[in-house]
């Protein structure tokens, strides 16, 4: 579906999120998990946590909604039946962390995803649950589908090439079904939301700067449920902000948002190109929670590598753009990841900011933008990516004339509320 936009004069409001998404799947996960009932409260949406919702049902958790807010979900207490298959949808989350959560039982579980989950690697997650004993095949060079056959399984000491929190937490899950202390160790911290909320729940783990372990042990399935208010999304809040920040004059405010440290490298960065930014936390437990605001202002470029790019991960399309207006040139480097997410993202920025006028150069692990460059209209095609259509949508709102993005449904995958959303602050 084409969706064409029109450039705005303003944007100012206030707004709240989806949950986040990171969070309500785990939170539904694990609610799924355990003995008791739950109750998830927040506006959990898209297509990626319906995914979750549908494999945790058929592995025989009953999910109702009460009201508009808030799913109550009857756990199995990790009883599920001995054969399922599995529809993930577009969601590398649901397909990881379900393949770690599924490999300590008894049974044959089929994992399948939509075209772009089809091509996303899964090496990444099999290798390791293979070493403590689980069956995992894969389709060629590591593609799902995903066959996990379950069963006992060894603790581990693994030491993952990649900085991932679905690798971490499919081995912590996975690890709590093991008899003994399984450990991850990343190249690089990355988001921390399992750990949280497993050790909230009772569960034995030891948390650290780029290391976590789990002792087994059936906290989890024993647990007679838990209530859980999930924040807003950073990452859908982070379109809004840096729209803020780019449209003359624009003024916006996320209330109830994640402030997950492992998650702020979007603030971080936009703070060192010079935004206009206030942060303030209102609560903790299990997860840091507050407000973000942020003002219209001349940006300048930055340089980002490193330890940053796994807290921004999901930003970073948005950092390109945002570049595409600050003054000087922005280096966006050790992003290889950016290619094996929903699309072959380096590639997708890329030519979708230059058809809009902006001057990117790709690079085998990032992006060189040049700055700042006034955008024109234009048809740029999202790739069947939910960020990319996003991060489209936010360039036409600073752009001369108008943008049509192809692909403009796969925003419904983690904020289908977007339209509604923009309605409400522009102008
Ligand atoms: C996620 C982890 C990140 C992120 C994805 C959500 C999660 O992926 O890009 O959108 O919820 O664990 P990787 O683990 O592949 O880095």
């Amino acid at each position: 579906m084409d969706h064409a936009f029109t450039p705005v004069d303003r944007i100012s409001g206030i707004l709240r999120m989806p949950a986040d998404k990171s969070i309500a799947h785990r939170s539904l996960l694990l609610a799924g998990m355990a003995g008791g009932t739950s109750r998830l409260s927040g506006p959990i949406s898209g297509e990626d946590l319906l995914s979750t919702r549908r494999c945790m049902e058929l592995l025989g958790a009953r999910i109702t909604e009460e009201g508009t807010d808030a799913l109550v979900v009857r756990g199995t207490g990790w009883n599920v039946p001995r054969e399922a298959r599995l529809y993930c949808g577009n969601s590398g989350t649901t397909m990881r962390l379900l393949s770690g959560a599924l490999a300590g039982r008894p049974g044959t579980f089929t994992l399948t995803g939509d075209a772009s989950l089809s091509r996303r690697p899964m090496r990444r997650v099999a290798e390791p649950l293979r070493m403590m004993g689980a069956s995992v095949e894969t389709a060629e060079r590591g593609l799902p589908p995903l066959t996990v056959q379950g069963g006992a399984l060894s603790p581990i000491s693994y030491r993952s090439p990649v900085p991932s929190a679905q690798v971490k937490s499919a081995i912590l899950l996975a690890g709590m079904q093991a008899d003994g202390t399984t450990t991850v160790e990343e190249p690089a911290p990355s988001r921390d939301h399992t750990e949280r909320l497993l050790a909230w729940l009772g569960c034995r783990v030891e948390r650290g700067s780029g290391r976590a372990s789990i002792t087994g042990g059936d906290q989890l399935f024993s647990h007679p449920g838990f209530e859980l208010d999930l924040p807003g999304d950073l990452s859908s809040a982070a379109f809004w902000l840096v729209a803020a920040i780019l449209v003359p004059g624009g003024s916006v405010r996320i209330e109830g948002v994640g402030l997950n440290p492992r998650r702020l490298g979007i603030l971080e960065i936009l703070g060192a190109m010079g935004a206009d930014l206030e942060i303030s936390p209102t609560g903790e437990q299990p997860e840091p929670v507050g407000f973000v605001a942020a003002r219209s202002r001349q940006l300048k470029a930055v340089e980002i590598a490193g330890s940053l790019i796994p807290r921004a991960v999901d930003e970073l399309p948005l950092v390109a753009l945002a570049a595409t207006q600050a003054e000087g040139v922005t280096v966006i480097r050790d992003a290889s990841e950016l290619r094996v997410k929903e699309t072959d993202r380096v590639a997708v920025l890329a030519e979708g900011l230059r058809t809009l006028g902006a001057k990117v150069e790709d690079r085998h692990d990032g992006l060189v933008i040049e700055g700042p460059a006034p955008l024109t209209g234009g048809v740029v095609d999202a790739a069947g990516d939910h960020r990319m259509a996003m991060t489209f949508a936010v360039a036409a709102l600073i752009a001369r004339d108008r943008v049509t993005v192809r692909g403009w449904e796969a925003a419904a995958v983690s904020y289908p509320q977007f339209l509604q959303d923009l309605e409400k602050v522009a102008g």
